[in-house]
């Protein structure tokens, strides 16, 4: 762990309290309003030394460390991208620091475009497993051998397991997916998307793998949910736009939130 993420853990618990943390969140696009369900102590990232800007418009770069459904949490209100800065690796010091306050586990959360018919906007899609399109990894220039993860059930059994069991008691449906990672932040184009299809690809977005790779990295349990804010390029008439996503993220924000609420209640 960084000297770094240390002195940044202990500012935190200066700020929040003591307790130690058990899961932490990561928010994707539109769904920033989730971290005002947690009662508890809100920091901007500006006020922590490393941590990304989150300079993405429909992100909120505040980090909100309290209670939800009776469980201490770390919501990431914002994620810096790849695209973002070039590097993979961006958010590897916000993880370092979930990891020292103590989490045990983590769930990744996204925008997406999907290639599923039956997954279509405004529906949620559980991460099986996902394909790592850009060829980048954060782990890339880490010096010790544990920089080979091994990646075999990376997307944590019993937490999907956890999370459907959530979804079916609230009546949401979930199903699961695999979700490629395209470095952004140009869409794709429909050839790209007809060549991830083929390959085994149910959804596509800029963000989240580098993180489960980190996570994974670190020891961290984790899974993520993608919910769906269009179909992918070529896939519908409809105009594919960060604008579109962010307005359409909100309609499975309110399902993502049930789900969660639930899982955490027994976790
Ligand atoms: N592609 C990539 N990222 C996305 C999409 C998409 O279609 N929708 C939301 N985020």
């Amino acid at each position: 762990m960084s000297r770094n993420a240390e002195d940044l853990a202990r500012l935190i618990r200066d700020r929040a309290g003591d307790a130690p943390v058990r899961l932490g969140l990561i928010l994707g696009s539109g769904l920033g309003h989730l971290a005002e369900a947690v009662d508890g102590t809100a920091i901007d990232y500006a006020d922590l030394e490393g941590f990304p800007h989150a300079g993405v418009s429909g992100h909120n770069p505040r980090l909100v460390i309290g209670d939800l459904e009776g469980q201490r949490v770390a919501v990431f209100g914002g994620r810096a991208h790849y695209y973002e800065t070039g590097r993979g690796d961006a958010m590897r010091l916000p993880l370092e620091v979930l990891r020292e306050l103590g989490a045990e586990a983590l769930i990744v959360t996204n925008a997406a475009g999907s290639m599923r018919p039956d997954i279509p906007p405004g529906e949620l899609m559980l991460l099986s497993d996902h394909i790592n399109f850009s060829g980048l990894n954060p782990l890339i220039g880490e010096p010790s051998d544990a920089r080979f993860v091994p990646m075999t059930d990376a997307h944590d059994p019993l937490m999907r397991a956890g999370l459907k069991v959530a979804a079916e008691a609230e009546g949401v449906t979930l199903k699961e997916g695999v979700y490629a990672w395209y470095s952004g932040p140009s869409f794709e184009t429909p050839a790209e998307i007809r060549a991830i299809r083929t390959l085994g690809a149910d959804a596509v977005g800029m963000s989240t793998v580098p993180e489960i790779i980190l996570a994974r990295f670190l020891g961290l349990r984790v899974a993520a949910i993608s919910t769906i804010t269009n179909m992918a390029a070529g896939l519908s008439d409809e105009s594919i736009s960060h604008e579109h996503t962010k307005a359409m993220a909100p309609l499975g924000a309110a399902k993502l939130e049930k789900v969660l609420r639930r899982f955490l209640a027994s976790f």
